[in-house]
């Protein structure tokens, strides 16, 4: 009864200009590794339950993307989304239509912008959920410790009270979905919070219920369309759909609100993927702390602590450059300093006005 909905539709726009509106971040290989973000999300999942039950939500226009790079999928695996509506309706729509499948579905929602070193630890993370999460009626979410004060991230403040069949899971006391500086950085302090890793464990049946109690219009909405679901009526039925809903993540829309969320804190390497800083921060250094993908055409003189991503036939040579980030795509070269580099979003909203 296990399945994976892994969502893809996301932009990643602090990746510019190696992610682009028409080619995301979860289309690249990041690391050079010969996998892409969501082929080695793909990968992980078929651990997990079989292939047939993975699924993915995403932009229709990133469909034939999804084709290319994972071709073992069949159609009625890729839902394509006619609009930009964020993940409450993305996991509405892909949860309601496994529910159509197997009403007894248990499901992980993940997403596809990370990357996890261990995945062992994974895997028997997903699994201890995934059993919880058959025996109770429970949201839970896997939660990482946190290193810092980012507010690009949930915070999960956790209680002693435990989940009667697994101890390890705890149940959450509150849910702030990208809380301002001042507030994350009291989190911190206080040391029982957790970040939220956006991936996420329930039962069909427990989601949906927490749309109809939590979200109820969109559980309206997509509800009236159960029947269609894994039909040729599908497609015509989720574009008309779309079009009335709220643009809303789970996470404001429904895990701020509910009181049957718990936590699994994990530790399997988790690292979200939001900016050029933690790709480097991940990556293999030379002595001098450098990372270049791919590295066959790059030579450097005098220069450290730069983050290089340039295309493979592309001779670059740098000299005298010291905590950089030098990214070519597409013809378009961009170079700025690395602790810069959250300004990016900014460029590109600025330089895509121009063209
Ligand atoms: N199909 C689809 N449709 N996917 C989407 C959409 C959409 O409209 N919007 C986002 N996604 C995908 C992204 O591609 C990504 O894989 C995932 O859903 C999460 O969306 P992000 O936009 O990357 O969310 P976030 O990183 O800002 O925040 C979430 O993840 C954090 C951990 O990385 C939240 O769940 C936070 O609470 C969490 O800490
Ligand atoms: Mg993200």
């Amino acid at each position: 009864n296990y399945y994976a909905l892994i969502m893809a539709g996301g932009v990643g726009s602090r990746f510019w200009p190696a992610s682009r509106t028409d080619y995301p971040k979860q289309f690249i290989d990041f690391f050079g590794v010969g996998k892409t973000l969501i082929q080695s999300t793909y990968d992980r999942f078929l651990k997990v339950c079989p292939p047939e039950n993975i699924f993915i939500v995403t932009n229709e226009i990133y469909t034939d993307l999804i084709k290319q790079q994972l071709p073992d999928l069949c159609e009625n695996q890729i839902l394509g989304e006619p609009l930009l509506r964020n993940t409450a309706p993305c996991i509405a729509y892909g949860c309601l239509k496994i529910s159509e499948l197997n009403p007894d579905a248990q499901i992980v929602v993940a997403p596809s912008d990370h990357t996890i070193s261990n995945s062992e630890g994974f895997l028997s993370a997903i699994n201890q959920a995934l059993k919880a999460s058959t025996e109770n009626n429970t949201l839970i979410t896997l939660g990482i410790k946190p290193s810092r004060a980012d507010t690009g991230y949930g915070y999960i403040q956790y209680t002693d009270h435990n989940l009667k069949s697994d101890k390890d899971l705890h149940k959450v006391k509150t849910f702030t979905e990208k809380p301002n500086l001042e507030l994350a950085k009291s989190f911190i302090q206080s040391g029982d919070f957790l970040w939220n890793s956006g991936i996420f464990i329930w039962s069909a049946k427990s989601i949906l219920s927490s749309f109809e109690k939590h979200l109820p219009d969109m559980h309206e909405i997509f509800i009236a369309g159960k029947n269609a679901m894994n039909s040729d009526r599908e497609k015509s039925f989720i574009n008309n759909a779309y079009l009335q809903c709220t643009n809303i993540s789970i996470d404001f829309g429904i895990m701020e609100k509910a009181d049957n969320v718990y936590v699994l804190p994990a530790d399997f390497g988790w690292s979200d993927l939001g900016t050029w800083a933690s790709i480097y921060d991940m990556a293999d250094k030379d002595y001098v702390g450098n990372v270049v993908i791919p590295s066959e055409h790059v030579i450097m003189y005098d220069s450290s602590n730069c983050m290089v991503n340039v295309p493979k036939d592309k001779l670059v040579i740098l000299r005298g450059l010291h905590d950089f980030v030098v990214v070519e795509n597409d013809n378009i070269l961009m170079i700025c300093p690395r602790d810069e580099e959250q300004k990016v979003k900014e460029v590109v909203a600025d330089v895509k006005s121009r063209f």
